[in-house]
């Protein structure tokens, strides 16, 4: 049974890193005319409320994105920053998951598939996306769901963005996901991707991203720490393997958000902040 919500954690530095860097990735492949694919196999809800009581429980939200607009860390040129004042329209306690940011960069001749297996996450996705021609949601295992479809046949755009966002609470999660991106990337040689990984003082992130980087020299890693390992008790920092998008987009020091340690395609550890 998944335990895991993401309602907890919306908005956090986790959060944003990882959306800045979606964003990111969107703008530029949405700047060739030719339409785009989106997949994302653990989507969440698509939609949170910051001021909700499991927000205000953990205080993530807080910490991460209110600080980081209340101290103007996000650099005013992010598509991030556009997409997230469009889809909060005038309600500024809304926060986007992936998906709905995602919905709000992509044109209209762009398709969304969205995998996510939680009941009760699934429903509330599946409602948001009701009216939108362009969204597939499927109540399923993403890491299972996905292959199945690939390469995407017409009507389906060849060229595609994959999210992979898992919660790790499932032991052997780190261990499968090598394989899963090797596959991935095999069946869909047209696809750019990012995968999310948490920064934890057990490293357990180091092994799986050190297996995923043996498999090319296009995969890179963009890393945003904001405390030192033995420090923290959760998360120290947030980690995005991402290949197919040219690492100047990834890592423009122009859209850093400036607030933590370091961020940028440096590892722990690296001089060259
Ligand atoms: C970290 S959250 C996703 C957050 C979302 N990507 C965002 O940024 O807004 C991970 C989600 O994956 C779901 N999940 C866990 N294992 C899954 C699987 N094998 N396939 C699809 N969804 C899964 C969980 O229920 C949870 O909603």
């Amino acid at each position: 049974m998944l335990s895991y919500q993401h309602m907890y954690h919306a908005g956090s530095l986790a959060d944003v890193h990882k959306h800045v860097l979606l964003a990111r990735a969107l703008a530029h492949l949405t700047r060739d005319a030719s339409p785009l694919l989106y997949a994302e196999t653990h989507s969440g809800r698509g939609r949170y409320n910051l001021d909700s009581p499991e927000a205000r429980k953990t205080g993530e939200a807080s910490a991460g994105i209110d600080t980081l607009l209340r101290d103007k860390r996000i650099g005013k040129d992010e598509a991030y920053l556009a997409a997230l004042k469009r889809f909060q329209g005038q309600n500024n306690r809304l926060y986007p998951g992936s998906p709905s940011l995602a919905a709000q960069i992509l044109r209209r001749e762009d398709m969304l598939w969205l995998w996510e297996l939680h009941p009760r996450e699934h429903a509330v996705l599946q409602r948001l996306f009701d009216r939108d021609k362009r969204v597939q949601v499927f109540h399923a295992d993403g890491t299972l769901g996905l292959p199945l479809r690939l390469p995407p046949k017409p009507p389906a755009p060849k060229r595609g963005l994959v999210l992979i966002d898992p919660s790790y609470e499932l032991k052997g999660e780190y261990d499968a996901l090598p394989n899963f991106v090797r596959r991935l990337r095999q069946r869909w040689p047209h696809a750019a991707g990012l995968l999310w990984y948490p920064m934890l003082p057990a490293m357990r992130h180091e092994a799986m991203v050190a297996a995923i980087r043996g498999h090319g020299a296009d995969l890179q890693v963009h890393e945003a720490v904001w405390s030192e390992p033995y420090a923290a008790r959760g998360l120290f920092g947030s980690g995005v393997i991402h290949w197919g998008i040219p690492a100047r987009v990834m890592a423009d020091p122009t859209f850093t958000i400036p607030t933590l340690l370091h961020s940028g395609t440096s590892r722990v550890g690296d001089a060259s902040l």
